[in-house]
């Protein structure tokens, strides 16, 4: 048994398995728990997680009588490729500490559901995009240096993945305190496979007295003009993740991304960041109705996937519940995960009068917790 785990994946899935909270409720039988830690944690103690799953409890779906829903689906275009449903699997670095074969057995479970390859996985990218059932997008993480980057990148494109992630929002990564407390170490045999041995060519010297986090770690961070160069370096689609600020998606998109993930990380970058879910319609004001929105942080079931779309996503990435999937009962498990996840969005747009993706918009939600007097039709 590999230091990470309390016991082996299951092969066959136990019958009170039947939502995504299942699979949470499970995973602390599967996993060590300083694993356990690192994977539900949040950033300093959690608020920005605390934050993602509130704001969709603040919303209500209101359900709608007498439609016909025969002609309905859950289908979804982007960027060329009709997806079965608006999901795709959030990168996650070091899935070899939920299983042994890491994100090659993700990837497998995924089936037609776009797998997204973390830069921090602990698998080979040709490897797992061989593996993968479904089609494979790139999360990249900027590097020290641009040959790194531009490495990645060609490792990335030559391996088939169809988009880049460009995930910008933990230039310096703020640590759980829960993943500390528990004494998280990555193992010896868990590594960032593909980008081992990328360390700046010169090492920082920061002067004494002066921070080394502004002035050290962050000068690595990407600006506008390594951006600009990225775009030019691929003719693949290039998202950027981990937008809250509606300034900052204008300038993206003049940079030239093609799409935006409006995320917080799953509450793992700014430790009092706004809850992703409430930011969303305000970036799609500020991008307009045509760009490409992808959300993420907190989504559990169809009910949240439809929330998303109808706040202003396109589709929604999902991360830890693939998580528990994998650790739980591997390939077996994501593909376990996706599929109540898709059942239960439709059973929502069945009951909320919605055959299609494109009949969800502001007014099918209400308050769940409304004003007394401020019901209304
Ligand atoms: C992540 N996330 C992440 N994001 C990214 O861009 N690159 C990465 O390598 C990782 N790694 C990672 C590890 C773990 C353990 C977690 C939980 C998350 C963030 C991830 O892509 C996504 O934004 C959130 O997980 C979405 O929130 P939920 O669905 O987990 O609530």
């Amino acid at each position: 048994m590999p230091q990470t785990r309390r016991r082996p994946p299951l092969s066959a899935l136990p019958a009170d398995v039947v939502a995504l909270e299942d699979y949470a409720r499970l995973v602390p039988e599967f996993l060590a728990p300083p694993v356990l830690a690192w994977l539900e944690g949040g950033s300093g103690d959690g608020q920005a997680l605390r934050a993602n799953r509130e704001a969709f409890a603040r919303h209500a779906i209101l359900p709608r009588l007498l439609v016909d829903t025969t002609a309905g689906h859950t289908r979804r275009r982007l960027f060329g490729r009709e997806l079965v449903h608006p999901v795709l699997c959030a990168p996650i670095g070091y899935q070899r500490l939920l299983h042994p074969e890491g994100e090659c057995e993700a990837a497998r479970g995924a089936l037609d559901t776009p797998f997204l390859i973390s830069s921090f996985a602990s698998c080979r990218i040709a490897d797992i995009a061989a593996a993968a059932a479904g089609p494979c997008w790139f999360q990249l993480y900027w590097q020290p240096e641009r040959s790194q980057t531009l490495a990645l990148l060609r490792a990335a494109e030559e391996a088939g993945c169809e988009a880049i992630v460009l995930t910008l929002d933990v230039p310096v990564k703020p640590a759980s305190r829960a993943a500390l407390r528990a004494g998280f170490a990555l193992p010896e045999d868990v590594r960032a496979v593909n980008v081992e041995g990328f360390l700046p060519q010169a090492p920082v010297v920061v002067p004494p007295g002066e921070s080394a986090i502004l002035r050290g770690m962050m000068r690595y961070a990407p600006g506008p003009q390594d951006l600009a160069w990225l775009r030019a370096m691929t003719s693949l689609p290039l998202l950027a993740k981990g937008v809250l600020h509606p300034g900052d998606a204008r300038r993206l998109v003049e940079l030239g991304c093609d799409g935006l993930v409006v995320s917080n990380h799953g509450g793992r970058a700014l430790e009092s960041a706004p809850a992703a879910l409430d930011r969303l319609p305000l970036i799609r004001d500020a991008v307009g109705p045509d760009l490409p929105l992808l959300l993420d942080g907190g989504i559990r079931s169809g009910g949240d996937v439809f929330k998303a779309l109808a706040l202003g996503a396109d589709a929604v990435l999902l991360g830890r519940p693939l998580a528990h999937g994998l650790a739980v009962a591997g390939a077996l498990g994501v593909a376990h995960v996706l599929r109540l996840l898709r059942e239960d969005l439709e059973l929502t747009l069945a009951l909320a009068g919605c055959p299609r993706l494109a009949d969800i918009d502001r007014a099918c939600l209400v308050p769940a917790f409304p004003e007394p007097s401020a019901c209304s039709p």
